[in-house]
């Protein structure tokens, strides 16, 4: 399977994969979801190494890995724990980490490093985000919460709004997406934090549509999925880029907004989601997606390890 072992970043996935990572998610949701449990991973030890904080990722890579039987193992502030605060690199942490353990999920503050690290790796090593590069398995929950929702990928127009520049979740699921016959795809961003323009071009060269607006009430009601996210404020060098001037979905946004569309968030949230928009029914941050965190990540693990045997 091209994207294995390593996942460091959405632009290795291919259509087949994703679908068949979907494919075996639909089996393990058939076979209980969050209750489904296996041993395909009995006996093997995952150290989750998060240098920046964590909340779904982490715990559902855990709770991912724990269901298959995998030992986890993960340190609350390994900045200061492990050798990393004496002046090691972080490849040599990792190489030593792959003679302790089977597979390695990474969450580390600078872009690129993941690759980096993943070479002096002897074992799976899965990219959690590196800083504002990428989160590539947080592109597969997303879309595969897009396809359970709407029954498909193909057609959809998606919006995503926010902070594109630092949103590595934003990078990752353009990517994604790019693999599939998008109808358009439509950029509402803080008007301080714009899309990479490499970002845009991937799915330019893909074939895919694509528009930047800063009107965001225009261009909602003809999205199928929007998809928000919170100003990076810790990767910002400028403190006066307040969250205030980004795009936020509130009631008059949710009036607008189509009737079958999802709305969709990576989480944590701040002032860009109001409350009625985290009540509408439509809005799937809080249910549907941190679900199929877990269900996805499980998928994912078994399939890395099929692959490693
Ligand atoms: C995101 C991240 O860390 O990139 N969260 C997540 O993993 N679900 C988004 C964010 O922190 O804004």
């Amino acid at each position: 399977m091209d994207a294995l072992p390593h996942i460091l970043t959405a632009q290795a996935f291919s259509k087949e994969f994703l679908e068949s990572v979907f494919a075996r998610t639909d089996e393990m949701v058939a076979r209980g979801g969050k209750h489904y449990r296996s041993d395909a991973l009995c006996g093997k030890k995952v150290f989750l190494l998060f240098l920046e904080p964590s909340t779904r990722t982490r715990e559902s890579f855990a709770a991912a890995a724990l269901a298959l039987g995998a030992s986890v193992r993960s340190l609350d502030n390994p900045k200061e724990t492990m050798s990393l605060k004496k002046g090691e690199t972080l490849s040599e942490t990792v190489y030593t980490l792959s003679r302790y353990y089977d597979a390695i999920v990474l969450r580390q503050s600078e872009a690129y490093v993941a690759r980096e690290a993943a070479l002096a790796s002897s074992v799976p090593v899965i990219n959690a985000g590196d800083g504002p590069n990428e989160h590539p398995t947080q592109a597969i929950l997303d879309l595969y919460t897009v396809r359970e929702w709407h029954k498909k990928i193909d057609g959809l127009t998606v919006l995503i709004a926010g902070d594109l520049m630092y949103g590595r979740t934003v990078h990752s699921l353009v990517y994604a997406l790019s693999l599939y016959k998008i109808k358009k795809l439509i950029f509402v961003p803080h008007p301080l934090l714009p899309l990479p323009r490499q970002v845009q071009k991937y799915a330019e060269l893909h074939g895919i549509p694509c528009e930047e607006t800063d009107c965001f009430w225009r261009a909602v009601p003809e999205a199928d999925v929007i998809y928000q996210t919170r100003v990076q404020k810790e990767r910002l060098k400028d403190e006066a880029v307040a969250a205030d001037s980004a795009p936020k979905i509130d009631e008059h946004i949710l009036a607008v907004t189509k009737k079958d569309a999802c709305i969709l968030h990576p989480l944590p949230h701040g002032g860009e989601l109001a409350r009625t928009a985290l009540e509408d029914p439509r809005t799937l941050c809080f249910s549907a997606q941190e679900d199929n965190g877990l269900f996805t990540r499980m998928a994912l693990l078994e399939m890395i390890f099929e692959q490693t045997n």
